[in-house]
């Protein structure tokens, strides 16, 4: 029923059980209830171009009705290296343009350009999957803001988090500032970001960056393992807990409360009605 829907919306879930390759360096693979995404160009440590932005936003927006967890992967020693570096050069990435083409648009052209991209991100929020990134080796800038963009990021004691934008004259625009201040706090946010420093795997753990370490060979089962936990509970409950917990910051104790109990009367409604 959920294929059928995603097929009817020109979905990728055509061959729902096996792997695609997707345009932007991405594959893409759903299996039941479980959605994997893959930076899949290790040769260039990932490198991020605006194909593969819109790639993952096209992916948001045909993922399976059926998918719950969803995975964002890198492959070879880096989860990604960032933007890709020909943006910088006067020839720029062939057919994406470069920043010194981007420089002769008008602002609000650029800026609803940027908006595009960030969709690639955003959805990966969404209260009705749990995202995860398993995070090995080097994550900048765009890298990093991918990470960011899940809910929970499980990592390898090889991991290398670094806010590279500031160094190279740019802001972080992919959608990362705000969750990297919530999980680290302003302070620690500003200390990484304007220094564009390393936070390395036992510091990220510390600040609360990396819900998990492990060693580069166990990170594959260690998010096999955080999948099997996060199916066993029931997804409508799950989904509704995570928009509770994604309101909460914006929310007075008293209307959080109050939430709390327009999620539960609908439970108990859904469940004994
Ligand atoms: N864009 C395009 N190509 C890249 C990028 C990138 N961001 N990063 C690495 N590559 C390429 C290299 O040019 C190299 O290609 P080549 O083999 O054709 O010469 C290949 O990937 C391997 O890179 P190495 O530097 O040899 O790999 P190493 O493991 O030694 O270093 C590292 C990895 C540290 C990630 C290094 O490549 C690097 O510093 N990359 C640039 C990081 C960066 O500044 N990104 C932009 C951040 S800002 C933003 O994302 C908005």
């Amino acid at each position: 029923m959920a294929e059928a829907k995603a097929r009817q919306r020109g979905g990728y879930a055509e061959d729902v059980s096996t792997e695609q390759p997707v345009e932007g360096g991405l594959r893409f693979e759903v299996d039941g209830e479980i959605a994997t995404i893959t930076l899949d160009r290790p040769e260039k440590r990932n490198a991020q171009t605006f194909a593969t932005w819109s790639a993952l936003a096209r992916i948001g927006e045909s993922l399976p009705e059926q998918v719950r967890v969803v995975v964002v992967r890198g492959e070879g020693p880096s989860f990604s290296a960032g933007i890709d570096l020909r943006m910088f050069t006067p020839e720029g990435v062939p057919g994406q343009g470069s920043f010194s083409s981007a420089a002769t648009l008008d602002g609000a052209t650029f800026e609803q350009r940027i908006k595009q991209a960030q969709q690639g991100f955003l959805w990966l929020r969404r209260p009705e999957i749990v995202s995860i990134a398993a995070v090995q080796g080097h994550a900048i800038g765009a890298g990093f803001q991918l990470a960011l963009a899940c809910d929970l990021r499980i990592v390898a004691d090889d991991v290398k988090f670094c806010m590279k934008e500031p160094a190279l004259g740019l802001v972080p625009d992919l959608t990362g500032t705000k969750p990297l201040v919530e999980l680290v706090g302003l302070a620690k946010a500003i200390d990484i970001c304007l220094t564009a420093r390393i936070v390395h795997a036992d510091e990220a753990m510390r600040i609360g960056l990396a819900e998990q370490v492990v060693a580069g060979g166990d990170l594959e089962q260690a998010v096999q393992d955080k999948i099997a936990q996060l199916l066993s509970t029931n997804r409508d409950a799950a989904t509704a807990t995570k928009r509770l917990l994604q309101g909460a910051r914006l929310r007075t104790l008293e209307e959080q409360s109050a939430a709390e109990g327009v999620e539960q009367a609908a439970r108990i409604k859904a469940l004994f009605g």
